[in-house]
C-alpha cells in the first residue's frame, strides 16, 4: 500500500469550507489526496452523486493532487483498491468524537493496515457542517465564508431562494 495517498471520504452535502480546510491540511501532510464521495442512497443525500462531485470538482480545481471520487460499499475496501493507506477525517468538537471513533476502530479491525488520521479545522469551522448549511439556505440565511459561491448558488437553486431578494 501508497503511503503516499490519503482518501477523504464523506457525504459532502454538500461541501463546505470546513471540509476544504481539512482537504488543504491533508495535502500538505500527503502528496496525493483522494476525496471519495459516498453513493450510499440510505443517508438520503440532497444532492445527487453527480451534483455532489461536481461541486468538489470545481471548490477543488485550484488545489494540486487532489482526486475526487465516488465510492460504494466499504470504506477500506475502496481504500485498498486506490493503493491508499490512510483515511482522513475531520475532527471539529468532542460531540464528533464517539461517531469517529466508533468508525475508525471498525475500519481497523476490517482492515488493520488502514490507519485513520483526524484533522482539526480552522476553529471558526468547529460549528460547521453540511446540515447547518442545508438549514440555513433552506430558510434562505446568508452563506458568506461557509462555503464556496458555487455551492451557495446550488443550495439556492434547490431551495428555490432567489439569488437578489426582491423587495
Ligand atoms: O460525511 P459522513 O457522512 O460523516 O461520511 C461517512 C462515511 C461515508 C465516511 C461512512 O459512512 C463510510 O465510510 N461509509 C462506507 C461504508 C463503510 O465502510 N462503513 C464501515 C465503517 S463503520
Amino acid at each position: 500500500m501508497n503511503q503516499q495517498c490519503a482518501v477523504y471520504p464523506g457525504s459532502f452535502d454538500p461541501p463546505t469550507n470546513g471540509h476544504l480546510d481539512i482537504l488543504l491540511r491533508a495535502t500538505q501532510l500527503f502528496p496525493k489526496v483522494i476525496v471519495a464521495v459516498t453513493d450510499n442512497q440510505n443517508k438520503n443525500p440532497s444532492f445527487t452523486l453527480e451534483e455532489r462531485l461536481t461541486m468538489l470538482r470545481t471548490t477543488t480545481s485550484k488545489m494540486h493532487n487532489i482526486k475526487v471520487d465516488s465510492f460504494s460499499g466499504l470504506l477500506v475496501d475502496y481504500v485498498q483498491q486506490s493503493r491508499a493507506s490512510v483515511i482522513i477525517r475531520g475532527l471539529r468538537a468532542v460531540s464528533d468524537f464517539e461517531y469517529e471513533f466508533q468508525m475508525a476502530l471498525m475500519n481497523r479491525r476490517l482492515n488493520r493496515s488502514v490507519i485513520t488520521v483526524f484533522l482539526m479545522p480552522d476553529e471558526s469551522y468547529t460549528y460547521l457542517s453540511s446540515s447547518v448549511v442545508r438549514e440555513v439556505a433552506r430558510h434562505g440565511g446568508s452563506l458568506r465564508g461557509l462555503v464556496h459561491p458555487s455551492v451557495e448558488k446550488k443550495l439556492k437553486k434547490l431551495y428555490r431562494i432567489p439569488s437578489h431578494p426582491i423587495g
